[in-house]
């Protein structure tokens, strides 16, 4: 594990932590139930956090609070931790969420495992920052139809609030900050310690057992191709592409936010990792289990026009079958989703 390893621009020097740390220049302090340091998992690059946003324990405590906190929502019903549950790696594990009224939401939630990483956000790929992404279930009306201005004026007699603003950022509790600290939280929920990433940083053959390492050859073989989409240490390419989930799709994907008709039923590669835990599955949560993902893939999907050429059917006997489900829940982090500073 690298502690402390941060981006040259946001480097964070505290009198007190370069006497107690031995990484000076960018460690930061921390309190009872704060997160100590953000640990860079071995084979994880660095994250970048912007110039105004660097991690600050304040910033981080202020976005948790706010994570939890119902009262973003117009009827003070839900808050983001109702749909992105710590124990279910911070996804759902409904279809369809439910919003303010129990409105029901149009894609399913996804994990926020290593949101920090994303190049762009939402399953359709429209929101640049995490900052950014904020606005979008704050205004959605299945989800808090709420207004980011309003929720500063609800919250600005709050003085628990004000104070971590004012040592957070240096000002009072208002649109910017809100949306700072919920995207200095959400950086922080790095996960990089399943029973796969034990066995590759240790190369200790013993800890997967045999049929987790036939699926592990399978998932990475020119046989199934899962890993030339779901690649490298996240598990995605991050592109856009159609698996074959319909013949014809109800929801037009991408094509909806870029109106090109190249972008037409695709989505967002999504990550797998805590995958046994995100159930439902794809873009519409229409999929309920890993052995009916697998088994969608081994028909090589339904026929469209606009599916990927890598997918096709694969003729995997049962026991492969097995053994890839067996290695896709080898991408389970249970220090992650128990980890007691994610929870308030
Ligand atoms: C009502 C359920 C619900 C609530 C409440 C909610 N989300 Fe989400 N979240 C979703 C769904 C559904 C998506 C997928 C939206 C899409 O792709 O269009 C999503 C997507 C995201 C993403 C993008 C992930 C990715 O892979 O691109 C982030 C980040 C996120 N939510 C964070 C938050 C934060 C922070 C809050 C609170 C301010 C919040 N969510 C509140 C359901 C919810
Ligand atoms: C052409 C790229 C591509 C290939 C190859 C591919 N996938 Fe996917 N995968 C996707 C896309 C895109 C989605 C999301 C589709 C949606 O949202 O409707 C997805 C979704 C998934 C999901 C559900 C994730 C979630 O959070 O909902 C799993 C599990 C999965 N793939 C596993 C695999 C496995 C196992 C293989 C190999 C047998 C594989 N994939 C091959 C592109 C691919």
């Amino acid at each position: 594990m690298r502690i402390c390893r941060f981006k040259k621009n946001t480097i964070y020097i505290s009198f007190v932590s370069a006497i107690l740390t031995a990484c000076y220049s960018n460690s930061f302090f921390l309190k009872s139930n704060s997160l100590k340091s953000i640990e860079i998992p071995k084979g994880f690059p660095e994250i970048e956090f912007p110039a105004d946003n660097a991690f600050s324990i304040e910033r981080w405590t202020l976005g948790k609070n706010l994570f939890y906190d119902k009262s973003l929502s117009l009827d003070s019903s839900i808050s983001c931790g109702s749909c992105h549950k710590v124990e279910l790696a911070f996804s759902d594990d409904v279809a369809l969420s439910l919003g303010v009224k129990k409105m029901l939401g149009t894609q399913n939630a996804p994990t926020l495992s290593n949101v920090a990483y994303h190049p762009y956000y939402t399953r359709l790929g429209g929101v640049s920052t995490l900052e950014k992404q904020i606005l979008v279930p704050i205004q959605e009306h299945n989800e808090f139809n709420f207004n980011i201005i309003e929720i500063a004026k609800r919250l600005k007699h709050n003085s628990k609030y004000q104070i971590l603003s004012k040592k957070a950022y240096n000002k009072e509790l208002d649109y910017y900050v809100i949306t700072r600290a919920l995207a200095n939280f959400e950086r922080s929920l790095i996960s990089g310690n399943s029973k796969y990433d034990r066995y590759k940083n240790s190369n200790n053959n013993e800890l997967l057992t045999e049929s987790e390492t036939r699926g592990m050859n399978l998932f990475f073989s020119d046989k199934t191709n899962c890993s030339k989409c779901h690649e490298g240490f996240n598990f995605t390419n991050y592109a856009f592409e159609n698996n074959g989930l319909y013949e014809k799709y109800k929801d037009i994907g991408r094509k909806r936010l870029t109106e090109k008709d190249e972008d037409l039923e695709k989505f967002k590669v999504p990550t797998l990792r805590n995958i046994a835990l995100t159930a439902p599955y794809m873009h519409d949560g229409s999929v309920k289990t890993l052995t009916e993902v697998v088994n969608h893939y081994n028909a090589g999907g339904k026929n469209n026009a606009h599916k990927n050429k890598l997918i096709k059917p694969l003729n995997l006997s049962d026991t492969e079958k097995n053994d890839l489900i067996k290695f896709l829940e080898t991408l389970t982090d249970i220090e992650f989703t128990k980890n007691p500073k994610f929870k308030l």
